[in-house]
């Protein structure tokens, strides 16, 4: 039998190897959940376990290892609290959504000249893009009306402005109106441009104060977005949506955001389908 002898490893090289992984302090997440819901209203409380989760490969991602300090960072760093926001909101939506709905909105728009819309959120952009193509399909120019949609998460109002989709979020969309309203390249449609010369995206927040600034509106679009909020939450933004509203301005939700009584709409309902009207 031989035996190599062994020859040692130099005493440096061992000590490199070592490397301790940094504990991470879950301390301070009810601060940074109550953060949240201040600055944009989604209450994720509920969510507990998982929202910790994904917050704390957020941390890690960006080498924080408590979450008092990133709730510490935050005050001062907007790229890291807009990219929590980018975390922490669902931008689910796809073209034609409750199609029975838009097309009901639809037919209150066309009885207005030069009719402004709000989709406030919009997410990626795909209910903006719907109601255009729907108003186009019934015969208006896109120099007849207005589409404005915006939302608090950077990433989809990008894409929203890009206007190249996946055929999943087409996936409602008859053939006819992929090949009239976007060209098929790589795998993506992408909105060809003379359609869409009255739509635009903005980055906003509807707590803060660029929201009201918008303008005034027609008709306003917030579904899917209440149910993330808890009433109080609902209640300010509808206020808000009152306040961008025309007289007699319609507001349309979605089925499951429930609204808490108040002074500013009285709900109607037609065909099943519900929608406010500003009082
Ligand atoms: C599920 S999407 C709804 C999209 C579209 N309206 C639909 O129903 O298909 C909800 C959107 O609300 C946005 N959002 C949440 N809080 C917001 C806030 N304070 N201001 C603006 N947008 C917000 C999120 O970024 C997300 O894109």
């Amino acid at each position: 039998m031989f035996f190599w002898n062994r020859k040692k490893e130099p005493a440096t090289a061992t000590k490199q190897e070592v490397v301790t992984p940094q504990e991470f302090n879950t301390f301070g997440l009810q601060d940074l959940l109550h953060y949240i819901k201040r600055e944009i209203g989604v209450d994720l409380f509920s969510k507990n376990s998982v929202i910790e989760t994904k917050l704390r490969l957020f941390c890690e991602r960006k080498e924080i290892y408590s979450f008092r300090k990133l709730f510490e960072t935050l005050q001062t760093d907007r790229t890291l609290r807009q990219d929590l926001i980018d975390l922490v909101t669902v931008n689910e939506t796809y073209f034609y959504r409750e199609e029975s709905q838009l097309d009901l909105a639809v037919t209150f728009a066309l009885a207005i000249p030069n009719v402004k819309i709000l989709c406030a959120p919009c997410a990626s952009g795909e209910e903006v893009y719907s109601l255009s193509m729907m108003l186009q399909e019934r015969r208006r120019e896109p120099r007849e009306f207005s589409i404005t949609g915006i939302d608090i998460n950077s990433e989809a109002i990008d894409k929203a402005q890009k206007g190249v989709f996946s055929e999943r979020s087409l996936h409602k969309l008859e053939e006819r109106l992929k090949d009239k309203f976007f060209t098929h390249e790589d795998r993506y449609y992408h909105a060809r441009k003379e359609y869409f010369s009255s739509i635009s995206f903005t980055k906003v927040n509807i707590f803060e104060h660029e929201f009201l600034s918008l303008g005034k509106f027609d008709i306003i679009f917030s579904r899917n977005m209440l149910i993330y909020f808890d009433d109080d939450f609902r209640l300010k933004t509808i206020e808000r949506f009152a306040t961008l509203l025309k007289p007699e301005g319609k507001l349309f939700l979605g089925h499951a955001d429930i609204i808490p009584d108040n002074h500013y709409f009285t709900k109607h309902t037609d065909n099943r389908l519900s929608y406010y009207v500003k009082k």
